[in-house]
């Protein structure tokens, strides 16, 4: 066979955007901003696009692409992470019940215990990187098992064919949130998920100027329909030039995932070589305690990680301050590398340690990273 009839990742990310369709045949497509779209004199919609809530150019363009990224069917595309989730949520009827994993990102459960139990969810919240403990939380009325590995900011991995494994057996479907790893570290659907969710206003668009969220299903069937259906009513969706700076970013998540999970990698070493440091929360480092797990499913687990401070929340605060090319933000998945102390911007209910720092590793030189820090550490209160 050619070798370029199966195609890399890389080289169907870096073409994710597919061929020129307009007249002047732009490799860069154009962005579509109408809201509605003409019919034929015979009443048809022979431009395939009646109006932009259900569908309009750009979005099908990033739906084609996130498919294709995970190696499945459809994607949907949404106007953030936050709203794929609850447009997956909202696929379910009130009365099901879902097994969340606890340290699932914490806007996420916010979202499920201010907005989902009151409607009528059933969650039930489980160490999911605790296999029995997974097992214990299904029921039978169990639809769906939600699962974030790595998770945020914990990087605690949950074992995604035992998950799926457990979740089939109780007549469950497992949706995976694979926002850190990114389909270019790890593919869920490999290891039997039925859904993968992003958020897309990370790594996927890549540039920290464009939130969205994505929904990919392994196969068609009852849940996919309803969901096809929310996004179309509910109209949770991606404008067209967010739709379009997504795409873009897709071109080029490869390199950047690649590159960012390299140098993640390298700053994790340096800190956890230092005396100042309690200890590192990344997966590919042998003092992670899946680590096994961790290197079995997936090749990386992006930029993110976090490390804990002895000196405390004090401390912790005091390194972030003192840092001068990690910017203190939220986020992750853009060039710039950023340090989050995660508690203060969880409040009150955080279940995140206060000596904890959040790192986003950006694109700059992992050395000059890895300085930045020592100076930081190193520096007298
Ligand atoms: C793992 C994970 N899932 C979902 C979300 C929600 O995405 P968004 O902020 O795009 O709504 C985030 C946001 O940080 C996240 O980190």
């Amino acid at each position: 066979m050619d070798r370029l009839d199966r195609p890399s990742l890389a080289t169907l990310a870096a073409h994710a955007a597919g061929d020129p369709n307009d007249d002047a045949r732009s490799l860069a497509p154009p962005i579509d901003l109408s809201t509605t779209f003409e019919r034929d004199p015979n009443g048809e919609y022979s431009g395939g696009f009646v109006y932009s809530r259900d569908d309009n150019p750009n979005r099908r363009a990033l739906e084609r692409a996130l498919a294709t990224l995970e190696g499945c069917i459809e994607g949907a595309a949404f106007a953030s992470g936050s709203a794929a989730a609850m447009t997956l949520f909202q696929a379910l009827r009130p009365g099901d019940h879902v097994v969340v994993a606890r340290d699932s990102y914490y806007s996420i459960r916010q979202m499920l215990d201010e907005v989902f139990v009151p409607w009528g969810l059933a969650v039930t919240y489980a160490d999911c990187s605790d296999l029995d403990a997974l097992g214990s939380a299904l029921a039978p009325g169990t639809r769906l098992v939600f699962i974030e590995t790595p998770s945020n900011p914990m990087l605690r991995i949950t074992d995604i064919t035992g998950a799926a494994e457990l979740a089939h057996r109780s007549g469950a479907l497992l949706a995976c949130d694979n926002t850190l790893a990114t389909p270019v570290l790890q593919r869920p659907f490999e290891h039997g998920a039925d859904i993968v969710v992003h958020s897309t206003t990370k790594y996927l668009a890549g540039n920290h100027d464009s939130m969205g969220g994505a929904l990919v299903a392994a196969r068609d069937g009852e849940l996919w329909q309803r969901i096809r259906t929310q996004q179309r009513l509910c109209g949770a969706i991606p404008s067209p030039f967010a739709s379009w700076l997504t795409l873009r970013g897709i071109t080029s998540l490869v390199p950047r995932v690649r590159s960012q999970n390299a140098s993640a990698f390298a700053v994790a070493e340096f800190l956890a070589e230092h005396s100042a440091v309690l200890e590192v929360l990344h997966p590919n480092l042998p003092s992670h305690p899946q680590h096994a797990l961790a290197t079995k499913q997936s090749t990386g687990s992006g930029g993110l990680f976090s490390f804990r401070l002895r000196g405390g929340r004090d401390e912790a605060l005091r390194v972030a301050s003192r840092l001068r090319l990690f910017r203190r933000a939220t986020s992750f998945g853009g060039p710039e590398s950023l340090v989050e102390h995660r508690a203060s911007s969880e409040g009150p209910s955080t279940r995140t340690p206060d000596d904890l720092l959040r790192l986003a590793i950006g694109l700059e030189d992992p050395m000059e990273l890895i300085a930045d820090l020592e100076r930081a550490l190193n520096a007298r209160a």
